[in-house]
């Protein structure tokens, strides 16, 4: 069995992670959604809270786990049967980047490949951190998150004021 791994740092996860999480499923037998950490990033919601609002809205799923892990991906990997990483692109920037960072996990772990699933035309736009900054703001997200993310990152934002 081939397991798909789609990491990420899901701050939050956002209605375009699911779109990717949705048609991956249908496609591998058994996918871990994994919060990795991306050291260039100081996430607002915790790991934990990351983990357990993925878990939420991936709950309908039966395809999907949800994991998380501070390890290298490319070691991370290595305890699953069969790994493959799943990685959305939205745009050229995205599949510069995702180029790499696929050449290099396989660098680092021979036996690993990549797979891109292109995201839905209405989510190309979206990003984990555009749905902070409007959250910030006190905009609408329900075009962007689940209900769910919505109310933690709101409930969130109280907390720090
Ligand atoms: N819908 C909505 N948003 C999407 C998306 C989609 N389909 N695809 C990507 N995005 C957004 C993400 O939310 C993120 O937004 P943000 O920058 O505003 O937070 C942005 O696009 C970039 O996504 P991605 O490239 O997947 O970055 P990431 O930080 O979510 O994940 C890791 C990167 C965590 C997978 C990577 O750092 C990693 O593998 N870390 C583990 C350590 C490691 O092995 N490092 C590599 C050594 S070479």
């Amino acid at each position: 069995m081939v397991t798909a791994i789609y990491p990420g740092t899901f701050d939050p996860i956002t209605l375009g992670h699911l779109d990717i999480i949705e048609r991956a499923s249908k496609i591998f037998d058994r996918l871990i959604v994994s919060v990795v950490m991306n050291v260039e990033k100081t996430p607002m919601l915790e790991i934990n809270e990351r983990v357990e609002l993925i878990k939420k809205v991936v709950s309908a799923n039966p395809k999907v786990e949800v994991d998380c892990s501070l390890e290298l991906l490319a070691d991370y990997a290595k305890q699953f049967e069969n790994p493959v990483i799943i990685k959305g692109l939205r745009n050229s920037y995205d599949y510069e980047y995702e180029t790499v960072m696929a050449a290099f996990n396989k660098k680092l772990n021979s036996q690993l490949e990549t797979f891109f699933i292109s995201a839905s035309a209405k989510y190309i736009y979206l990003s984990s951190s555009a749905v902070r900054q409007l959250a910030m703001y006190g905009a609408d997200l329900s075009e962007y998150v689940p209900k769910q993310v919505a109310d933690a990152l709101d409930q969130k934002l109280r907390n720090r004021r």
